[in-house]
């Protein structure tokens, strides 16, 4: 365990097992799409902690799928709160009329979630749907329509598996709680 770890929430082999599991109900549940229209699934992240989450889940996904990402920045500290966000790096596909499934690597307050389902919705794609790999046990949460949860956390400040602090850890392989004495 690295020596910034205070704990480990969820091993490699946890995460791999739960991803596998989310990977196969994406698959049962949109098996239909394929014989019904064949407009397929687009897969979506947003940088950049959520790439190594929809990286792995994409090849437990036994269907065609198409993988997209966007880069999103808030106006300063405040203005996460507000949910006022400003596109960096947009889609490079069209979305309308395709199946969209935001992967995210944790849903916290809610507000990234929430801006990007207002979004991608304005597109008119098919149907919209989030996977979110963690969901934090926090008191304001926006309610967000989250179809697909890997694992509930505590509210602590965890890294790992795509989540970083100040760019760091973000390679561990595992999720972890961070020492307070690091941040
Ligand atoms: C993290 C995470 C989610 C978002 C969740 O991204 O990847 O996108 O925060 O928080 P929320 O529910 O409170 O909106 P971050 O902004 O830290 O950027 P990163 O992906 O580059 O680490």
């Amino acid at each position: 365990m690295h020596r910034d770890i205070q704990e480990v929430l969820f091993t490699e082999e946890q995460i791999a097992q739960r991803v596998q599991e989310m990977g196969a109900q994406i698959t049962q549940d949109y098996g239909h799409v394929f014989d019904d229209t064949g407009k397929g699934i687009v897969l979506i992240s947003v940088l950049r902690g959520a790439a190594i989450f929809m990286a792995d889940l994409a090849r437990q996904i036994e269907l065609p799928v198409e993988m997209d990402y966007m880069a999103i920045s808030s106006y300063g500290n405040g203005a996460k709160s507000s949910g006022v966000v400003r596109i960096l790096k947009d889609l490079s596909s069209e979305i309308e009329d395709r199946h969209v499934i935001i992967a995210e690597d944790i849903l916290d307050s809610g507000l990234t979630l929430k801006y990007l389902m207002k979004n991608l919705s304005s597109r008119h794609p098919a149907s919209i749907e989030v996977v979110t790999l963690l969901r934090k046990k926090t008191l304001q949460q926006a309610d967000i329509r989250c179809k697909y949860i890997g694992f509930e956390c505590p509210d602590e400040f965890i890294v790992g598996y795509g989540l970083d602090y100040a760019e760091m850890y973000r390679n561990l392989p595992y999720i972890g709680v961070l020492k307070k004495e690091i941040y």
